[in-house]
C-alpha cells in the first residue's frame, strides 16, 4: 500500500457548520485550530496537556462497530485536528450565546455563581454539556466523574457542582442531619443566632427562574457526516504536514500493509501518550497511522471463559463493558474486571478516557499505568496481528519489561486484548495511591492475585505487579514463586513483606523520588490485599466447610478499617447569609446576591481575554529563552542557528533595551549572569508562536558556573544570605517570662511553596501606534499602572505615551501584580524594535518555571506555658525562602511578622523575620502575603502546647484568644467581639464538641483509619501597610440616553470587583444595573492606579465610585427637583441642555497606613476580617490518604456588597488554602531546576478535594468599619481557614501515633501530603523498609523550606 503523495481534503463539522481543510497538518491541535483558525476563542488554553480541562470540547462520531452516534468530551490541546476527519465537533459557542439563546448549562452555572474569573468555565459548560447530552438526568455520582478533570482556581467548585445538580434526579439539601433533608427546612439547627434569625438566607440563587432543559433544541449529527461514514470505497486518507505525514487507512488489510511498509511508524489514538512525548520529550515520528475507522479494532467479544475487548477500545469503552460483564456473571468470574473497573474510575480524567485507547495505553507501557499491572496479574493476553498472521502473547513481564523476545515485532499491531474470567477460589485487586484521589497520576499502583487449592487456604498461584515503583510495571515474580504452597497466615505475610521489599527495591536516588514513602506502600498493599482474601476466605469456607482445612486468623474490627477505600461523595452544603433589610428599595442591589456581572458572558465563551484579542495587522510572536543554570556567568550566546529557522524576524536581547534594564539586581533580560534556572535571557519574535517556540530550542549559551549555589533555607542561612535585614516585634519580657512557665517546648516547622497556577498564563499583546511612540498595551494584570510604568522606562519614552488595558484577568492570586511589567517591557522592546505588534503568551511550562509564587518557609519556635494551657512566651523566628531578587519579600516578611499572633493575646512575644537570597526564581506576593505561612507556625505551637498539656487544641486556643478590646503587638487597638462571636458560632453550627467525642470514638474502634479534628480561629489584617496604597480613583459617564459608564482603578480578576462597583453605583445614582456599564480598566481613564491586591479593591474604589456618583447626583438634585416625578433619561437630556457636566471623576483618600519598625508600632492596617473553620478528615493510615467530612466556615463579612461574590471569595480560598496545606508540592532537582511545571506533577485541588459536606456562614453585622456600605474585603482571608483541614489531618496522624506509642509531637511539615501521612504514622510496615543513608547518594529532589 503506497504512502500517496497528494493529500486529501479533511472534512469535519464544528457546531454544524462544514470545515474543509485543504492542507490540513497533523501537528496542528484542534485547540490551535479552533482558536486561530476559526476564531473560536471560547475554548481556552490552560496547560496544553490535557491535565486541566480549559479546552474541553464535544466530538461526535459515528462509532465504526455500533453504528451509534457517541458523543464524548475530550481536551482539544491534545486532538490533532487529522484525527477529526468525518467527526462534529461542539464547542461552547455552539452550545449557546447571549446573541441567540442560552443553554441552560450555561445559564446556571453563571446563575448558581459558579464563574468567578471564568476562564475555566467554557471547558465546564462543555464537560457538562456533554454528560446531558449522553445522559439528561444524571446522577450527581455521574456529574462528579464529568467534572473531575476540570481545574478551577478560583470558585471552589461548590457552586459549580450546585449548577450541575440542578439537573440530576436526586438532589437532596445539606444533609446535615444524614435525614435526607437539610436542617434549615427541619428547622433545627437553632442553637446558633445563625440558626435562629428570620434574616437569614441560604439561597443564593432562583432554581425556579430557570429555563428547562430542551433536548429537541441541541444541534443534530450533520447527515453529512452519516453518508461518509458510511463510504464504501473505505479509501485510506492522507494528510501531508510540514514535517509529518498521517495516514488513515480504512481497511484492516490497509492497515497491516502501512504498518508492513512503515514499520517504525507508530499507531496514533488518543495521542495521550504521543502528544505529551513529542511535545515535550522532542520524541518526532515523520510519519503517524491512524486506524480509528477500522471496525476490527473495535471489536468486542464475550466467551465463557473471558473477554476479548477491541485494542481501538477507548477506555471509556472499556469501563462500561467491564460494568457490563460484571452485572451479567457471577461475583467469581469477575475479579480481574472489577479490579480495573476499580482503576478505571480514577485513571485520568473522563476527558482522557474518552480519548485514550486501551491499545495506546498497554503499548505505551508507562511505568505509572493502571491497568497493566492488573491486566498482567489477571492473566491476559494480547493478539497481535501482522500480514504475517496473527499470534498471542502474555502480557507478562517481560513484555512490560519491553524485551525483544516478549513484544511486537515492528510490523505488528495489536488488534485486541483478551481477559479470561476469574475463577473460584481465586481473588484479584487493585491499589493505587496518588497525591490526590482523581486526575492524578498514580505514585504506585499494584494488581495482585492469588489463588487457593479448591478448599482450602493454600497458595496455588500468586502473582503481585507494582507501577511506579521503576522505570516499567515490575512483577515480584520470584517472591510469588516462593510463597507458592503455603498458608495464608500472619507467618506468611510477614515473609512475603520481606521479599517484596527484597524484590522490589527502589534506589534511594530513584526518579519521582518519594522513595520510602513507596516502599512503604508496596508492602502495605500487600498487607490490605491479604486482609481482603482473608475476609473473602472467610465467607468462602461458611458455605464449603472443607474437613481438614485450616481455620483462619480472625480480623479483629478494629483492623476492617483498612480494608476500604475512601469513596467518591458529592459534597452537600449550605451557604447562610443575612438578607437585605426588608425596606430597602427592590432597585437597590448592594447586599443581595448579584451574578457577576460577565457570568452569561463567560459561560458562552463570549468573554473576551487577553489572547482572545484577535490578530492584529503585521502581529508577530515571541517566546522566552530561559537560564539553565543555577547561578553561571554567561560566556557567550549564539543566534545564528535560531535566526536561520523560517519566520524567524530577530532575537531580542539586553543590547536592545534602550532605557533600562530592569534594576542592578533585577534585571529583565540577564546581562553576563544569570541567577536561577528560568531566568529570562533573551527573546525570540517570529511569525508564528510555533516558529518561535522551535527556534528558542536552537540557540547556544554557553555558561561558567559561579558558586556558591544556594537553593535552601538552610544553605542560605549557613551562607549569611539575605534579600534584607531581619524585622522584628517584640512585648513584654521574652526571657523572664520563660523562666517562669511550667514548661517550654520548641519545634520547627516547615512551609512548602505555592504556585499561583491561576488558569489563564501570563499574556500580553503590544501594538505600536505610528504616531509619537505611543503604545497600546493589553496585558492580563493585577497593576497596569505598573506595567505602564516599567515599560516606559524600559523604552525611555513617557508614560503618556504608554496606554494599558485589562477587560478581564484569568486569575491573579497576587502573581499578576510584579511579573506582567516584566513580560509587557520585553515584548515592547520586542515591538519597538521590530515596529511590530508582539504577543507574548506563555506556556504553563514556562509561567511555573519563571515566575515564583508564595515564599517556602521555615521556622524555629519556643513556647513557654503554663500547665493549665495559658501562653506566657512566645518566641518565633521565620526564614522565607525569597528566590534571587527582592521583588516583595521584604514586604512579605514584614506582613508575615505583623499577622504572626493572629487570634492570640500574648504577653511576652519576639518575632523575628528574614528573607533568604537564593538561586531560585523570585517568589512573589501571593494571595495573603505571607500570612497562611506565619499563622500556621503560630496554631501549631498551639497544637504542641496542647499536647504537652494534655488538652484539646481548642482548649488551647479558647484560652489565649483575644478577648476584649485590646491592643496588637504593634499596639493598634482593636475589638475582637466578631473573632470571639465567628469561633462559637463555629462552635456551634459544626457540633463540634459532639463531634469531638464521635472522633475520639471512632478513634477507639479503627485502627487503620483514623479521623481528625480541628477549629482554627483567624483574625486577618486587611490592607497594605503603605498609605500611599490607600487611595482610589474612577470617573464615571452619564450619556446622553441615561446609560452610564463606569471606570475605576480596579482590575476585574474574577473576584466580582466590576459587579460590586456597579452595584454601588446603582445605589447611589438610584438607577438600576442594567443602565450601567464597566468596560475595562484603563490607565488612560484612572490614571497612576494601585494593585488590586490585599483585599482592599472594591473597598477603595467602591468609595471612588461613590464619590463620583455623588457629585453627578449633586449636579442633577436641582433638575429632579424641579421634576421629582420626571425619568433617569428626562433628567439627564434636561441636564445636558443646561450645560451640566455628565463625568465627574471620583477620588478616595483612605487610610493613614504607618509603621515605625524602629519602635515596633504602628496603625498599619484600616481593619480586620475575623473568622473561624472547623474542618474534620479522616485519613487512611496505611496509604497516607484522606477523605474530609465536612468543613464548617463562619466569616465576618460585615455588611456584605454581595454575599454570593464573598462567600465565592471565601470558599475559593479556602480550597486553595487547602491545596496549600494539603496537596500543591513543588520538586526542585538537586541542580534547582523546577521539577513541578503543569498539572500533571503539580496538584491543585480538583472538585473531588471539596469537602464531603461543606458550610459557609457569614456572620449578621455587627461592627461598622469605615468601609463601603460598611462591608468588608474578604479576598484573602479564608485562605488560612484551610489550615482547618491541615490541622485535622495532624491531630488524626497524632492519634495514631498515640495508639502506636510514637511520641505525640513531630515536626510540622505543609503541605501534609500521603507521603507525609503515611510516615508519619509510622507502623510495622514503615519500620521493615530499608533506610538509605542520605550521604551516600545524591536525591532526585532537595526540599527548599
Ligand atoms: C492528562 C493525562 C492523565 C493521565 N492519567 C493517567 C493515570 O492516572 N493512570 C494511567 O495509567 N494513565 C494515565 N494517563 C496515560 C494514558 O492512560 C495513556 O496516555 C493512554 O492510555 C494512551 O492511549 P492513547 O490511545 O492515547 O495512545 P497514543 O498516544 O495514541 O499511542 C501511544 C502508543 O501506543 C501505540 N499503539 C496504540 N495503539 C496500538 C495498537 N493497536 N497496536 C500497536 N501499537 C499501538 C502507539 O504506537 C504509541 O506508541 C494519562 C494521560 C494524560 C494525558
Ligand atoms: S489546555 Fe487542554 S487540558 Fe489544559
Ligand atoms: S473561575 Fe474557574 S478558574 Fe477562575
Amino acid at each position: 500500500m503506497p504512502c500517496p503523495s497528494r493529500t486529501d481534503e479533511l472534512v469535519f463539522f464544528v457546531n454544524g457548520r462544514k470545515v474543509i481543510e485543504r492542507n490540513a497538518d497533523p501537528e496542528v491541535t484542534l485547540l490551535s485550530f479552533l482558536r486561530k483558525n476559526l476564531r473560536l476563542t471560547g475554548t481556552k488554553y490552560a496547560c496544553g496537556r490535557g491535565g486541566c480541562g480549559a479546552c474541553t470540547v464535544m466530538v461526535s462520531k459515528r462509532d465504526p462497530t455500533s453504528q451509534e452516534i457517541r458523543h464524548f468530551s475530550v481536551t482539544a490541546c491534545l486532538v490533532p485536528i487529522c484525527s477529526l476527519y468525518g467527526a462534529a465537533v461542539t464547542t461552547v459557542e455552539g452550545v449557546g450565546s447571549i446573541k441567540t439563546r442560552l443553554h441552560p448549562v450555561q445559564e446556571r452555572i453563571a446563575k448558581s455563581h459558579g464563574t468567578q474569573c471564568g476562564f475555566c468555565t467554557p471547558g465546564m459548560v462543555m464537560s457538562m454539556y456533554t454528560l446531558l447530552r449522553n445522559h439528561p438526568q444524571p446522577s450527581e455520582e455521574q456529574l462528579l466523574e464529568a467534572l473531575a478533570g476540570n481545574l478551577c482556581r478560583c470558585a471552589g467548585y461548590r457552586p459549580i457542582l450546585a449548577s450541575g445538580k440542578t439537573f440530576c434526579l436526586e438532589s437532596n439539601g445539606c444533609q446535615q442531619k444524614g435525614t435526607g433533608k437539610c436542617c434549615l427546612d427541619l428547622g433545627e439547627n437553632d442553637s446558633s443566632s445563625l440558626g435562629r434569625k428570620s434574616d437569614i438566607c441560604t439561597e443564593l440563587f432562583v432554581k425556579e427562574e430557570f429555563q428547562p432543559m430542551d433536548p429537541t433544541q441541541e444541534l443534530i449529527f450533520p447527515p453529512e457526516l452519516l453518508r461518509m461514514a458510511e463510504d464504501p470505497e473505505k479509501r485510506t486518507l492522507t494528510f501531508h504536514g510540514e514535517r509529518i505525514t498521517w495516514i488513515s487507512p480504512g481497511t484492516f488489510k490497509d492497515l497491516l500493509e502501512l504498518k508492513a511498509k512503515h514499520p517504525e511508524a507508530p499507531l496514533i489514538l488518543g495521542n495521550t501518550s504521543l502528544g505529551p512525548a513529542m511535545r515535550s520529550k522532542g520524541h518526532f515520528h515523520p510519519i503517524l497511522l491512524f486506524p480509528a475507522r477500522i471496525s476490527e479494532l473495535n471489536v468486542v467479544s464475550k466467551t465463557n471463559d473471558g473477554l476479548t475487548i477491541g485494542a481501538g477500545c477507548s477506555l471509556a469503552q472499556v469501563k462500561d463493558i467491564l460494568a457490563e460483564r460484571v452485572s451479567e456473571l457471577p461475583e467469581e468470574k469477575t475479579q480481574t474486571y472489577r479490579a480495573l473497573l476499580k482503576h478505571l474510575k480514577s485513571l485520568a480524567s473522563q476527558q482522557i478516557r474518552n480519548m485514550a485507547s486501551l491499545g495506546g495505553h498497554i503499548i505505551s507501557r508507562h511505568s505509572y499505568s493502571d491497568l497493566n499491572p492488573i491486566l498482567a496479574v489477571g492473566n491476559a493476553t494480547l493478539n497481535l496481528t501482522s500480514e504475517e498472521g496473527t499470534r498471542r502473547i502474555p502480557l507478562s513481564e517481560h513484555f512490560l519489561a519491553g524485551l525483544a523476545s516478549a513484544d511486537l515485532k515492528p510490523e505488528e499491531i495489536l488488534e485486541s486484548v483478551y481477559i479470561p474470567h476469574s475463577q473460584k477460589w481465586e481473588f484479584v485487586s487493585a491499589f493505587r495511591q496518588a497525591q490526590c484521589q482523581q486526575n492524578a497520576l498514580p505514585d504506585v499502583n499494584a494488581g495482585m492475585r492469588v489463588l487457593f487449592k479448591e478448599g482450602t487456604d493454600v497458595i496455588e498461584d500468586l502473582s503481585i505487579t507494582y507501577g511506579g515503583v521503576g522505570a516499567a510495571t515490575v512483577s515480584a515474580h520470584k517472591s510469588c514463586q516462593q510463597l507458592l504452597g503455603r498458608q495464608w497466615d500472619e507467618l506468611m505475610l510477614d515473609e512475603a513483606c520481606r521479599r517484596l521489599l527484597d524484590e522490589v527495591s527502589l534506589p534511594g536516588w530513584a526518579p519521582g523520588g518519594r522513595v520510602e514513602f513507596k516502599r512503604t506502600l508496596v508492602v502495605s498493599f500487600f498487607f490490605k490485599f491479604y486482609l481482603q482474601v482473608l475476609q473473602e476466605l472467610k465467607k468462602l469456607i461458611k458455605p464449603f466447610p472443607v474437613p481438614n482445612s485450616r481455620r483462619y486468623p480472625e480480623i479483629s474490627d478494629r483492623f476492617l478499617s483498612a480494608l476500604e477505600d475512601f469513596p467518591g461523595t458529592v459534597p452537600q452544603g449550605v451557604q447562610r447569609y443575612q438578607s437585605v433589610d426588608s425596606h430597602q428599595p427592590l432597585q437597590d442591589p448592594v447586599g443581595r446576591p448579584v451574578m457577576h456581572l460577565s457570568g452569561l458572558k463567560h459561560a458562552t465563551g463570549e468573554a473576551e481575554f487577553c489572547d482572545d484579542i484577535p490578530m492584529v495587522d503585521k502581529e508577530l510572536h515571541m517566546a522566552l529563552v530561559t537560564s539553565t543554570r543555577a547561578y553561571a556567568k554567561i560566556l557567550s550566546i549564539d543566534l545564528s542557528k535560531a535566526l536561520e529557522i523560517p519566520g524567524v524576524v530577530d532575537v531580542i536581547t539586553a543590547k536592545d533595551i534602550l532605557g533600562t534594564n530592569g534594576t542592578e539586581d533585577d534585571k529583565l533580560l540577564a546581562v553576563d549572569e544569570v541567577l536561577c534556572v528560568g531566568q529570562i535571557i533573551c527573546a525570540v519574535v517570529a511569525e508564528t508562536d510555533v516558529q518561535a517556540k522551535r527556534a528558542i530550542e536552537k540557540i547556544k549559551i554557553t555558561y561558567e558556573e559561579l558558586e556558591p549555589i544556594i537553593f535552601t533555607i538552610e544553605d542560605a542561612i549557613k551562607h549569611n544570605s539575605f534579600l534584607c535585614p531581619e524585622k522584628k516585634l517584640e512585648q513584654g519580657n521574652i526571657e523572664e517570662a520563660f523562666e517562669k512557665v511550667d514548661q517550654i517546648v520548641e519545634g520547627e516547622v516547615h512551609v512548602g511553596g505555592q504556585e499561583h497556577f491561576y488558569m489563564e498564563t501570563q499574556r500580553v499583546l503590544v501594538i505600536p501606534k505610528t504616531e509619537d511612540k505611543e503604545l497600546d498595551i493589553y496585558v492580563s494584570a493585577q497593576d497596569p499602572a505598573h506595567v505602564q510604568k516599567t515599560v516606559s522606562s524600559t523604552l525611555n519614552i513617557p508614560i503618556n505615551r504608554i496606554t494599558c488595558h485589562v477587560k478581564r484577568v484569568g486569575g491573579g492570586f497576587g502573581g499578576k501584580i510584579g511579573r506582567p511589567a516584566v513580560f509587557g517591557a520585553i515584548a515592547a522592546v520586542g515591538a519597538l524594535k521590530t515596529g511590530h505588534p508582539i504577543r507574548l503568551v506563555l506556556d504553563r511550562e514556562d509561567d511555573m518555571l519563571i515566575t515564583g509564587g508564595r515564599h517556602p518557609l521555615f521556622a524555629k519556635y519556643k513556647v513557654g506555658f503554663m500547665n493549665n494551657g495559658r501562653i506566657k512566651a512566645l518566641d518565633i523566628e521565620c526564614f522565607i525562602n525569597g528566590g534571587c531578587t527582592l521583588d516583595d519579600s521584604e514586604l512579605v516578611t514584614e506582613f508575615l511578622i505583623l499577622k504572626l499572633e493572629n487570634a492570640y493575646k500574648i504577653r511576652n512575644l519576639r518575632f523575628r523575620g528574614r528573607a533568604c537570597l537564593t538561586n531560585l526564581p523570585s517568589n512573589t506576593a501571593f494571595r495573603g502575603f505571607g500570612f497562611p505561612q506565619g499563622t500556621l507556625v503560630t496554631e501549631s505551637c498551639i497544637t504542641a502546647v496542647a499536647a504537652k498539656c494534655g488538652l484539646p487544641p481548642e482548649k488551647i486556643r479558647e484560652k489565649n484568644m483575644y478577648r476584649t478590646v485590646d491592643k496588637t503587638i504593634y499596639k493598634q487597638a482593636f475589638n475582637p467581639e466578631s473573632l470571639i462571636r465567628c469561633w462559637n458560632e463555629c462552635l456551634d453550627t459544626s457540633s463540634f464538641h459532639n463531634r469531638r467525642m464521635q472522633v475520639e470514638e471512632f478513634n477507639k474502634k479503627n485502627y487503620w483509619k483514623k479521623r481528625g479534628i480541628a477549629v482554627i480561629p483567624m483574625k486577618f489584617s486587611v490592607g497594605f501597610a503603605a498609605t500611599s496604597c490607600h487611595q482610589a480613583a474612577a470617573l464615571v459617564h452619564i450619556y446622553t440616553d441615561g446609560s452610564v459608564l463606569v471606570t475605576h482603578g480596579g482590575n476585574e480578576l474574577g473576584q466580582g470587583i466590576h459587579t460590586k462597583m456597579l452595584q454601588v453605583a446603582s445605589r447611589e445614582l438610584k438607577i438600576p444595573m442594567s443602565y450601567l456599564h464597566i468596560c475595562e480598566t484603563s490607565t488612560a481613564t484612572v490614571p497612576n492606579t494601585i494593585a488590586t491586591a490585599a483585599s482592599l479593591g472594591a473597598d477603595t474604589n467602591g468609595r471612588a465610585v461613590q464619590n463620583a456618583c455623588q457629585t453627578l447626583l449633586k449636579r442633577l438634585e436641582p433638575i429632579i427637583k424641579k421634576n421629582p416625578e420626571g425619568t433617569w433619561e428626562e433628567w439627564i437630556e434636561a441636564a445636558f441642555e443646561q450645560r451640566i457636566s455628565l463625568s465627574a471623576t471620583g477620588y478616595f483618600r483612605g487610610y493613614k497606613a504607618f509603621m515605625d519598625w524602629e519602635k515596633g508600632e504602628g496603625d498599619p492596617f484600616p481593619y480586620y476580617v475575623y473568622g473561624a473553620a472547623c474542618s474534620e478528615v479522616e485519613i487512611d493510615c496505611l496509604t497516607g490518604a484522606h477523605k474530609k467530612i465536612r468543613t464548617d466556615i463562619v466569616m465576618d463579612a460585615c455588611c456584605s456588597l454581595n454575599p454570593a461574590i464573598d462567600i465565592g471569595q471565601i470558599e475559593g480560598a479556602f480550597i486553595q488554602g487547602m491545596g496549600l496545606y494539603t496537596t500543591e508540592e513543588l520538586k526542585y532537582s538537586p541542580e534547582g531546576v523546577l521539577y513541578s511545571r503543569g498539572p500533571d506533577e503539580y496538584k491543585i485541588p480538583t472538585i473531588s478535594d471539596v469537602p464531603e459536606e461543606f458550610n459557609v456562614s457569614l456572620l449578621p453585622s455587627s461592627q461598622t468599619p469605615l468601609t463601603i456600605y460598611s462591608s468588608k474585603g474578604l479576598g484573602e482571608s479564608g485562605m488560612f481557614l484551610g489550615s482547618s483541614v491541615f490541622f485535622a489531618i495532624t491531630d488524626a496522624v497524632a492519634a495514631a501515633r498515640k495508639e502506636r506509642d510514637i511520641a505525640e509531637d513531630f515536626t510540622v511539615k505543609s503541605p501534609a501530603t500521603p507521603e507525609w501521612v503515611r510516615m508519619a504514622c509510622a507502623d510495622r510496615f514503615t519500620e521493615m523498609i530499608p533506610r538509605d543513608d542520605p550521604k551516600t547518594f545524591k536525591p532526585w529532589s532537595i526540599t527548599v523550606a
